[in-house]
């Protein structure tokens, strides 16, 4: 059965439950890539910069025997003015098996969605979802934490612009988090209902006994004006640090998708601190995205 990944707000408790537990039976050699059936080609359609993600999915094409299959905007025919939906329908006629796609404009993998024949993962669409990144978070959350539920959880700094911040929102909530957003005003969407969660202004009161900390970087490519009067005054007002963490919880976590901007967000001494997690949230997403793109060509043997 086909199935698409292109947003937390919509997959059932179940499902992501799954798709952890798919993905830690390959993190315990548990589970292998059968091998024997079709080579499956996967689509990377990357329109957007990309390191940990674009990397994770080649390595999690490889891993499972597929074949990864790269396309960037950069060199084909969009920047010749082809559109997106007539570069999707040539990929379905190129017979690629499933797409993985990120894209600037939020809803496009929705769109890649309807117009391709098989299943579409979304790896980003502008603002609004990024969910690989929210099960690869999730993931390092239940090894260094053993359980969700209950943990309080705050995201920290340019909510308004990130598709991490919504997807991990979605995620932790259904799974029994209490989702905090913290920053200034101008980098939280003025409103958010419908979404999960507390807004704080307040550095202090955001970080009082969190479990969980998730940095976010100051989106900039994304902002239309400046949000922030400056780097300087932000990085005062909202760094997590040793002194902002001091409120926290002793063993607090303090997570961060990529990339960091070092000295802005968080500070070198947390950024390489055994409380971070940056690094297990990168290999987390190799079996992330593995379970994923298995999931999604309903080649995980379940029903
Ligand atoms: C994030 C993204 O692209 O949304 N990075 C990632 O995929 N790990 C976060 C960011 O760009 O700040």
């Amino acid at each position: 059965m086909k199935r698409n990944l292109l947003a937390l707000r919509h997959l059932d408790v179940d499902d992501i439950q799954y798709l952890l537990s798919l993905a830690q039976e390959y993190k315990d050699g548990l589970r292998f890539a059968g091998g024997n059936g079709p080579r499956r080609s996967i689509g990377l359609l990357f329109f957007e910069n990309s390191t940990r993600t674009r990397v994770s999915f080649e390595q999690a094409c490889h891993k499972l025997g597929y074949v990864p299959v790269n396309f960037s905007g950069d060199g084909s025919s969009m920047s010749k003015g082809e559109t997106l939906k007539d570069t999707i329908l040539t990929m379905r006629h190129e017979q690629l098996d499933a797409l993985v796609m990120r894209h600037r404009a939020s809803g496009a993998a929705f769109l890649a969605a309807e117009h391709f024949s098989g299943p579409v993962i979304n790896a980003g669409d502008g603002q609004h979802e990024h969910p690989t990144q929210a099960l690869a978070d999730a993931m390092t959350i239940l090894e260094r934490k053993g359980q969700i539920e209950d943990l309080t959880v705050a995201i920290v700094g340019d909510v308004r612009h990130s598709r991490v911040a919504r997807s991990n929102a979605w995620l932790l909530s259904k799974l029994g988090a209490h989702v905090r957003y913290v920053g200034p005003n101008t980098l939280i969407p003025s409103n958010m209902s419908g979404m999960p969660g507390t807004v704080h202004y307040d550095l202090k009161a955001g970080l009082t006994d969190a479990d969980v900390v998730i940095c976010l970087r100051l989106q900039r490519e994304r902002m239309a004006g400046p949000l922030v009067s400056s780097a300087n005054e932000y990085t005062k007002m909202y760094q997590v640090n040793r002194g902002s963490l001091r409120v926290a919880h002793p063993e607090v976590i303090v997570m961060h998708p990529g990339p960091m901007n070092r000295g802005i967000e968080l500070d070198d001494a947390t950024a390489d601190g055994p409380h971070c997690t940056v690094h297990d949230q990168v290999h987390n997403g190799i079996y992330v995205r593995m379970a994923a793109l298995e999931w999604s060509l309903g080649e995980d043997g379940a029903a």
